[in-house]
């Protein structure tokens, strides 16, 4: 039996053979407000461990060194073990969520560029809004290390923006989070999935996203399948 490594709020990561690659499972568990709900959907799992699969493949054809070796079943996944960067880098094409709160925005206004920003991975503080500055001066991460992630965010920004665009479908935002590799570089990892993305139809701009769950509007089940069905369209490997 391979012993429990970590357990996130939807993953759990578990020792395999080789200590430099992690079996990552995906859960049902579905959260939104900082964890405040938390429920089952049956079978979401397996739908984001495969959107991710395919969006992390993707992501490496295109040139993005990544965490990601290979899907081994359903709901698991094998990974490359990285020591994560404690923050959540958001890259924002249009307003929605917290930005559009902040600026008092309407939903989907046009942003004249793209925006990252960042957030400090603290249980304790709810994931603050961090900058530059602060992330240096609390020794989370080092200005060279801050300019590469930045420039990586924008780049998956870049081709997944562009890939969702040939399946009909807008990129609104998403989170991504990187770790250091073995050899100390620099390499995206976690998941991008529709829990960690907002992605609209271009025709009706509808939700196929978490939104869905969070403003419990519908079904996120079968947001989260026309997303899949389209990658499968789309991304050849
Ligand atoms: P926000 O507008 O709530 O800050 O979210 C921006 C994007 O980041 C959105 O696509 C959802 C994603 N996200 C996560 O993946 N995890 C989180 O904990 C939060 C707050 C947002
Ligand atoms: N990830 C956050 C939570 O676990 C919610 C969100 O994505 O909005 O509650």
């Amino acid at each position: 039996m391979s012993s429990l490594v970590a357990s996130g709020k939807t993953k759990e990561l578990f020792e395999t053979d080789n200590p430099n690659i992690l079996k990552v499972h995906y859960t049902d568990h579905t959260t939104a407000g900082d964890g405040e709900r938390n429920e089952v959907i049956n079978n979401k799992g397996k739908m984001n461990n495969e959107i991710s699969s395919l969006i992390f493949s993707y992501l490496k054809q295109q040139g993005i060194e990544n965490h990601f070796i290979e899907q081994i079943s359903d709901t698991d996944q094998l990974n490359k073990r990285v020591n994560m960067i404690p923050l959540e880098i958001v890259v924002r094409n249009y307003a929605a969520g917290h930005f559009q709160k902040r600026f008092a925005l309407n939903y989907l206004d046009n942003l004249k560029k793209p925006v990252v920003e960042m957030f400090w991975k603290n249980d304790e503080l709810h994931d603050p809004f961090i900058n530059e500055d602060d992330a240096e001066a609390l020794d989370i991460i080092n200005a060279n290390e801050i300019k590469e992630i930045k420039e990586n965010a924008l780049k998956v920004n870049q081709i997944m923006s562009d890939l969702f665009d040939k399946m009909n479908l807008i990129l609104v935002d998403f989170k991504l989070e990187f770790g250091f590799d073995k050899d100390h570089q620099i390499i995206l990892a976690d998941e991008i999935s529709p829990d960690s993305c907002r992605i609209i139809t271009k025709n009706t701009k509808e939700s196929l996203d978490k939104d869905i769950f969070r403003k419990q509007t519908g079904d996120i089940m079968k947001g989260y399948q026309i997303i899949l069905d389209k990658l499968k369209q789309e991304i050849i490997l």
